[in-house]
């Protein structure tokens, strides 16, 4: 196969993919219904999402740092552990979602706007974040590394908007709401 052919299937196949993931969550978030049983330990899901979202930020930050001070060795361990801790995060999440459904949001006054504006920007941009993240990884595996430059210039902002705006909004779930 030429490198134009395989780089087209990879696309093609990562495209794909992300489709499929995004369909899921789709499906297991809004059209799902939730368990009928509660566990007491699944109250502090919201915390564990929390920390691993934080946890994801940090090794963001410190995956920019490093391959900005040269030490490329230490940028890959950091990405691929912000890339586990974000796959551990969406695993959590899904169970506290699959036990709890829905939670609704009833404050009023100006946090309200505050909150959907965060809530909708961070849902969307967690949809476009899926294949950007997986085309950031396959360039820089297959050591197309401009190609991997030119990508992560937009992948990092944005998967860092999404992993802090979801601390964010279990932080104003948590003190706002009723
Ligand atoms: C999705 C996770 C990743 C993100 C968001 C990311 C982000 C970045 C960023 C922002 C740069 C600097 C771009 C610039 O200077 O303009 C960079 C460079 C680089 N990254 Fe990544 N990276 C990720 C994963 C990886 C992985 C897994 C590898 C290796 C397997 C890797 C290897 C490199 C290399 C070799 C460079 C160029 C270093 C240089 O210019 O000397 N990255 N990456």
């Amino acid at each position: 196969m030429s490198n134009a052919n395989k780089k087209n299937f990879a696309y093609t196949a990562i495209y794909a993919l992300s489709f499929l993931i995004i369909l899921f969550l789709v499906w297991f978030i809004y059209f799902k219904p939730p368990s009928e049983v509660e566990y007491a330990w699944v109250a502090n899901l919201p915390y564990v999402n929390a920390s691993l979202n934080s946890l994801c930020a940090i090794f963001l930050v410190l995956g920019y740092i490093f391959v900005k001070t040269g030490r490329v060795s230490l940028h890959i361990k950091s990405m691929s552990a912000a890339t586990v801790t974000s796959g551990l995060f969406l695993v959590s999440y899904l169970l506290y979602h699959h036990f709890h459904g829905d939670t609704k949001f009833l404050a009023q006054g100006l946090i309200r706007p505050i909150y959907f504006f965060i809530l909708i920007t961070h849902i969307v941009l967690s949809v476009v974040m899926v294949p950007m993240v997986f085309i950031t990884l396959w360039n820089a595996f297959t050591n197309k590394v401009e190609k991997h430059k030119k990508w992560a210039k937009f992948t990092l902002p944005i998967w860092l908007y999404v992993s802090v705006t979801g601390v964010a909004i279990v932080y104003i779930l948590k003190n706002y709401n009723l």
